[in-house]
């Protein structure tokens, strides 16, 4: 055993072997961190590491050898020792993970039906299965647990593809904190129920869709996206939810040059929490019709005015002022002309004066936006303190 003094208290690190390779992990790590340091993988389908090891699926399980003493244990509970030696993929690991696997695969319906693998890319549980040859047909197929009969806008919960994993449960009541669905029953009668009636929205959900994206089968999918997307033509681009100040990591889902869904990215600072908004509308609008896309001036109302030629159907999107159309009225009844981004700026200008002439310059305050960068913030607070000449500037994300 190592021992490194760290600046602030001495790390004790553990000598292990993972198939012949030898790794350093902290005392107290799991063996599956010995595993990943040293390269390896294993299936881990009902581990998630914000919320630590349950031990459910022993999917993970390997071969440990410490002092001539060998044993099969799940690497994702058991912790790591000095001098330990692990095995992840001999014959008799491989064929354990390849039958249980399919015991697995014998309490869900159909691998070709999985909404997860046609619309998303491949599933945790089928990926496993093809990488062990598991077949869906081995065993006599259990009484597959049922679909939610669950009208919510936004979660698909197909649980004949449910393997009793509960890391949905596990995120959302100890991660989310949102305690929105519990484990009812025992065994193969065991099921994944939200409180009050089994419909989400009735329930204290919060649609952060974090149990979607721990799901490691096709049991829990965005409705939004789902059957609607070929997994095969689905591009995932790293980007960043544009909604607030927080900034959340998205990988944003396109196909074929269109934008079609979100997915959190676990590698960004915010390890793949997001909020109703990032996960099932940070996307959307940049579809929409109601978009604006050139300045527009209000030069009065509906009620005083009568209704504008062509007036937008704000509320519905139902009739939108064409491109080419000089006036149009929002869903509150403002009338809005077309203008060029000159006449917009001029505009602004003179009442920016117009308030400061007449009520001093601490009339107007000035928003600054985390979502911009920081020299656009810094020009905004020069142009609050230089061009206005008042110290009310903040920016949204202290609100
Ligand atoms: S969406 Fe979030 S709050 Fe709702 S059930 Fe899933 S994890 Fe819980
Ligand atoms: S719905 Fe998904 S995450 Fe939840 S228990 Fe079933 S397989 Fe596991
Ligand atoms: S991942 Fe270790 S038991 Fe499931």
């Amino acid at each position: 055993m190592v021992t490194t003094a760290g600046p602030a208290r001495a790390m004790k690190v553990l000598n292990v072997t993972v198939n012949g390779i030898a790794t350093g992990c902290a005392e107290g790590a799991r063996v599956l961190d010995a595993v990943k340091s040293a390269g390896f993988r294993v299936p881990t389908l009902c581990f998630d590491e914000r919320v630590g090891p349950k031990g459910t699926c022993r999917a993970c399980l390997v071969e440990v050898e410490v002092d001539g003493r060998k044993q099969t244990v799940a690497a994702c509970t058991w912790n790591a020792q000095e001098g330990m030696s692990v095995a992840t993929h001999t014959q008799e690991v491989r064929e354990y993970r390849q039958t249980l696997l399919e015991l697995l695969l014998s309490e869900t319906a159909s691998p070709a039906g999985c909404p997860r693998c046609n619309s998303f890319g491949k599933c945790e549980l089928h990926a496993a299965c093809e990488e062990y040859g598991a077949k869906w047909d081995r065993f006599r197929p259990l009484k597959r647990r049922e679909k939610a009969d669950d009208p919510n806008p936004f979660i698909q919960r197909d649980y004949d593809y449910c393997i009793a994993c509960y890391r949905c449960t596990n995120i959302c009541n100890e991660w989310e904190q949102a305690a929105a669905i519990t484990v009812d029953g025992r065994g193969q009668g065991s099921k994944v129920h939200s409180f009050f009636n089994n419909k989400l929205l009735e329930s204290p959900c919060t649609f952060c869709g974090q149990c979607i994206n721990t799901c490691p089968t096709g049991a829990l999918t965005d409705r939004k996206v789902v059957w609607k997307t070929d997994a095969a033509k689905v591009k995932r681009t790293k980007t960043i939810c544009p909604y607030c100040g927080v900034g959340c990591g998205i990988h944003l889902l396109s196909q074929d040059g269109q934008v079609a869904g979100v997915e959190p990215d676990f590698t960004a600072p915010s390890r793949g929490s997001l909020c109703v908004k990032g996960q099932f509308a940070s996307w959307e609008f940049v579809r929409s019709e109601e978009r604006l896309k050139y300045p527009l001036i209000r030069t009065g109302s509906v009620r005083e005015r009568g209704p504008a030629p062509h007036s937008v159907g704000a509320h519905n999107g139902s009739s939108r002022t064409s491109g080419t159309a000089d006036a149009s009225s929002n869903a509150a009844g403002a009338v809005f002309r077309r203008a060029t981004w000159d006449e917009a700026l001029d505009l602004i200008a003179s009442k920016f004066k117009a308030i400061m002439a007449s009520d001093g310059p601490d009339a107007i305050t000035c928003w600054a936006s985390a979502r911009a960068v920081n020299e656009a913030n810094y020009l905004m607070q020069k142009f609050a303190r230089v061009a206005v000449g008042t110290n009310n500037i903040d920016n949204c994300s202290r609100t």
